[in-house]
Formats: C-alpha cells, structure tokens, sequence
C-alpha cells in the first residue's frame, strides 16, 4: 500500500517537472520543486467525525459533486449553511429531512464555515442525533423474549432474589452511577461473580451488544417503578 502511494506520488511529482520544463523551457531544480503546493482536492467533503458528514456523503453526490461545496465564500455561519441546505432542499428537490438540513447545515458550518464543533448549537444536534440512532436500535428488540430465552427469570425475580439478585436492587445499587448502563450491559454479556455473593452468572455471549443494552435499560429502569 505505501508503496502504491508513493509511485502515485511520484507520478505527481514528474507531472510538476513535466509541466514545468514545457512552461520555462528549462528543467527546474530542485529548489523550485519543493515550493509547489498542490492545491486540496475539493473533489471530496472534507471528513468530519459529525453526523452530518455521513448523510452528506450519501445525499449530497446525487446531483453535483462537493467543488460546489468547496467554492463557496469561507466564514458561513451555521445558520447561512443551514438555510442553503433547506434552498438545496426545496428549490433543487434534495431528497432531505429537517433533521438532516440541520445535521448538514452544523457540518458544513464546521468543516467549511465559521463553526467549531464545540459550538452548544452544534453539539446539541448531534446528541439528539445519537440518543435517536441508540432508541432505532433498541425498537426492534423485544426484552420480553430476551429475559425469557436467556433463562434471566430463571435467576433474578423483578423484586425477588432467586440464584441472583432481584432487579430492582440491581436498579438501586447503580442508581446515582453515570456509567450504569454500560457497566451492566457488559457485565449482562460477560457475567460475572463476587459483585453479589457467591453465586456467578455465566457469560450471555450469544446476545447483541444491543440486546444487552435493551436488557440493562430495562433492569436499570425497574427501581422506578
Ligand atoms: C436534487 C439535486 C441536488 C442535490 C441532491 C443537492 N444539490 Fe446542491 N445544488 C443543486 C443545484 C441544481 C444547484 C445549483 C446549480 C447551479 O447553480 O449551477 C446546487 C448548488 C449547490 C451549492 C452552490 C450554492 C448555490 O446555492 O447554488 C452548494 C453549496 C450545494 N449545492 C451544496 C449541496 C449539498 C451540501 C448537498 C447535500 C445535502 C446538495 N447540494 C445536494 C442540486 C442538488
Ligand atoms: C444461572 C443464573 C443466572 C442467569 C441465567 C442470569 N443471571 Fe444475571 N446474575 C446471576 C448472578 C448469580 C449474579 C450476581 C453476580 C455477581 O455477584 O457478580 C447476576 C448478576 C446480574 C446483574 C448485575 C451485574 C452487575 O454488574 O452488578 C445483572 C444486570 C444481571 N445479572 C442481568 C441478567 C440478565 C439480563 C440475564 C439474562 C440475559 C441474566 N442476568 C441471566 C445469575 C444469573
């Protein structure tokens, strides 16, 4: 690979000599050569790790390609990125949501505008955007089925003790800790001993990690009720 890219490289390189040996009627030296800059390619959005970058990837290629992004004025605000995004929408039937105007709108603000990815209007999408994208996933899971197919019942009552502890003490225990839902979710797939008492759990291995996550929002969610 990196020597793929250094053969690219160099095709570059000779191109510039080649080129400039036609303009000056002289080979450069080597002085010269080095001062080149070779301009961004701006055949392609900027990458960003904002979620509107990837819908922009999927959205944006249709009609045009990312030049007309790139030749913009710099220093867009977010709110002028935004509102092109809604023209690109209703004047040129860009097949987008509210939702994704806005996710596009931040990310071009950032990678192309005056916006910083700290900004609380920008970061403010994208949690909204990943508390959505973890609730999709968790639609299609039915926990009922889980606690039934992984023999959790067998183990844990909802208020009472069996090999395990009960549920809503687990819910308890982890009441005030910002990391309980990832803390239990893993320990839901690897099991565990000694947390509880002598008792272990063996490892739920065949589970999703979002199957463990659905059954850890819903022991964690059992003290509330
Ligand atoms: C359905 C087709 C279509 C899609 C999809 C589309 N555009 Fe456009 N875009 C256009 C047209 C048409 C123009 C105007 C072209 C011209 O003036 O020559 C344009 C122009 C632009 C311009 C130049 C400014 C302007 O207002 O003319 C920008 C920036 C731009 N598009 C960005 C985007 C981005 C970012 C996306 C992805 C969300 C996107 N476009 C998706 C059709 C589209
Ligand atoms: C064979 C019995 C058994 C089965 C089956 C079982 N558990 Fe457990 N579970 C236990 C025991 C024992 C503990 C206490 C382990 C310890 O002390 O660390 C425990 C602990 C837990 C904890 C607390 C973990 C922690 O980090 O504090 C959760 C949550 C839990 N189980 C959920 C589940 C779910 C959900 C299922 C079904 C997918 C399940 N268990 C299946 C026996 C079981």
């Amino acid at each position: 690979m990196s020597q793929l890219l250094e053969r690219v490289d160099m095709k570059r390189v000779m191109t510039i000599l080649l080129t400039l040996a036609a303009f000056t009627g002289v080979a450069p030296s080597w002085s010269q050569v080095k001062e080149i800059e070779l301009p961004e390619d701006v055949s392609e959005l900027r990458p960003s790790e904002l979620p509107g970058y990837d819908i922009a990837l999927k959205k944006c290629g249709i009609c045009h390609s990312a030049n007309y992004v790139s030749y913009q004025p710099p220093g867009k605000d977010q709110q002028q990125w935004t509102a092109e995004m809604t023209k690109m929408q209703h004047s040129y039937g860009a097949p987008l949501n509210e939702n994704e105007i806005q996710l596009i709108g931040a990310y071009l603000a950032v990678a192309y505008g005056s916006a910083n990815a700290t900004d609380e209007s920008v970061v403010s999408l994208s949690r909204a955007y990943e508390r959505e994208a973890a609730a999709a996933g968790q639609d299609d899971i039915d926990v009922e089925t889980l606690l039934n197919g992984n023999a959790c019942l067998g183990c844990h009552g909802i208020e009472k003790d069996i090999v395990g502890p009960a549920f809503v003490k687990i819910a308890e225990r982890y009441k005030n800790d910002a990391d309980a839902q990832a803390k239990v979710s893993v320990s839901i797939r690897n099991g565990g001993s000694g947390k509880w008492g002598a008792m272990a759990m063996p490892a739920m291995s065949s589970l999703k990690e979002a199957e463990a996550e659905a059954l850890a929002t819903f022991v964690l969610n059992t003290a509330k009720k």
